[in-house]
């Protein structure tokens, strides 16, 4: 089969429908919001080279989270340092001043990040925007916290209406610190968060904070009223070996979060090698969309790459489901992709299916038994093997003949188990060029992976006749919906 892709760079194509930047270098994503009918992305990049350089802010916006229109870079690095990550808020009462009445600002607040003679400080300062986040202006008092440290950075700000004011939640070296503020120029520190369970040395990075309401109960009915607190944020240790995405459910008062996660329990957000820095949309009405970085810092700027080095996450969905008296994050696709999702008559050919070599998602509904079941991805000479067990709830995905050895063999192969999973006989999978997203059950465990194969899929195989499967091209111009959706109960 000739899956010659005439938009292919060498071997390395441009997935279909994740956000990659139109050149250059990226890594988090920053100050996503929701305004004037698109959905934001700003972006850690550097333009002029592939790997991490002087961080700017690139810009991108979606009506769909599928396509994606890139837009001139929003900020650039100056006298205060580069620009490191931060978020995005509508000040719609233009408390900050920067607007006028009726004409609420955007206001950018982000980290700048400077480095002289071997030392680094981090701040955090200011930018907005008159004209619906097209072009900002610094703020001439930037920076407006700056306690002279070297890790403290990527500060997420919201509305916090119970108390009327701004709220930052930001990550100093191994905590999460809160700071308020009336006008998101002058903040007043209002409290750490430690998680008491810190490696030496590690770091975190990119804390988000918000509320949820519980969608179901295994043991009581909710009211739908209850409203939970979660706090996100990334961790990493210096040689960058081990990183991953860690989020704790509790209350917050206006001024601190308390955990309620169970001492021990550590929340992995995502279970694979390819996710980080996520961070959720503000002013987005009605549901909760997180984004990460589709990447890992141990070999990101060594990854293949001709004209532009990484790419975004999928946009999820998250959802908050009663587990006992504890609570976990499930996530989804967007619907969004559903909508744009044309079914595709796929032909069996014995075990395998077909695929078309373009972006698809694959539902599949597994016999359950305890047996390991194999799936495979492959273009006939190379493969991502899945091996996955609906009564243990063991996972694993298999990368080895489809990513560079020499990156590092630990990340050939990831083993994975979540126990929680109560529908394991569900899995779908996002596939695009260069990554896998698995999303498992009703979303408890979802697995992120990058691949680099030669040439595109052309097969599915499943190692059984009787495992039930759907396929949609994904992002194609269908608006047919799935049958069955993920949100099933
Ligand atoms: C996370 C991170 C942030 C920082 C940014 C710099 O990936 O290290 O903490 O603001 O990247 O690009």
């Amino acid at each position: 089969m000739d899956n010659k892709d005439k938009t292919a760079v060498g071997s390395y194509r441009r997935p279909g429908v994740h956000f990659s930047p139109p050149s250059g270098w990226v890594n988090d994503p920053n100050g996503l919001i929701y305004f004037g009918g698109y959905y934001h992305l700003y972006y850690q990049y550097y333009p002029d080279g592939l790997t991490h350089g002087a961080m700017h802010w690139g810009h991108a916006r979606s009506v769909d989270l599928l396509h994606w229109e890139y837009l001139p870079v929003a900020l650039y690095p100056d006298e205060h340092g580069e620009i490191f990550s931060g978020s995005m808020v509508y000040d719609r009462e233009n408390t900050s001043g920067f607007g006028t009445d009726g004409n609420g600002p955007l206001v950018a607040v982000f980290t700048h990040h400077l480095e002289r003679g071997g030392t680094v400080i981090q701040s955090q300062s200011l930018a907005y925007s008159l004209d619906g986040g097209n072009s900002f202006l610094k703020y001439a008092g930037n920076p407006v916290l700056n306690p002279g440290l070297r890790d403290f950075r990527d500060p997420k700000v919201f509305f916090h209406e119970p108390e009327g004011r701004w709220i930052m939640v930001l990550s100093a070296g191994q905590e999460v610190q809160i700071y308020s503020s009336v006008n998101l120029k002058e903040w007043e520190y209002r409290s750490t968060f430690q998680s008491g369970d810190q490696e030496p040395g590690e770091i975190w990075e990119c804390p988000d904070l918000f509320p949820m309401t519980p969608e179901n109960g295994d043991t009581e009915k909710t009211s739908g009223q209850e409203q939970v607190w979660i706090l996100t944020f990334s961790v990493i240790i210096p040689d960058r070996k081990y990183s991953c995405v860690r989020y704790f459910t509790g209350t917050f008062n206006g001024s601190s979060f308390t955990s309620k996660t169970p001492a021990g329990e550590k929340k992995i957000l995502d279970l694979g090698y390819d996710f980080y820095a996520p961070v959720t949309y503000e002013n987005v009405q009605s549901r909760r969309i997180l984004m990460g970085w589709q990447n890992r810092w141990a070999y990101a700027e060594r990854l293949p790459a001709v004209k532009y080095r990484g790419t975004m996450s999928f946009p999820r969905e998250l959802k908050l489901m009663r587990s006992g008296t504890d609570y976990r994050l499930a996530q989804y696709p967007v619907r969004e992709l559903l909508d744009a999702a044309a079914p595709y008559p796929a032909q069996r050919d014995g075990a395998a299916v077909l695929l078309p070599g373009q972006p698809c998602y694959i539902t599949l509904e597994l016999p359950l038994r305890d047996e390991t079941r194999e799936f495979c991805l492959t273009n006939g000479h190379n493969c991502l093997k899945i091996l996955v067990n609906t009564n243990t709830k063991e996972l694993e995905i298999n990368r080895t003949s489809v990513f560079p050895e020499d990156l590092g063999k630990e990340w050939l192969c990831r083993k994975t188990c979540l126990r929680e999973i109560k529908h394991p006989e569900s899995l779908r999978l996002l596939v695009d060029t260069n990554s896998v997203e698995l999303f498992w059950g009703e979303g408890e465990a979802v697995c992120s992976m990058l691949y680099y194969a030669k040439a595109a899929f052309t097969k599915f195989l499943t190692d059984h006749q009787e495992v039930r499967y759907e396929l949609y091209l994904a992002g194609a111009e269908g608006r047919e919906k799935p049958d069955e959706s993920m949100q099933k109960k």
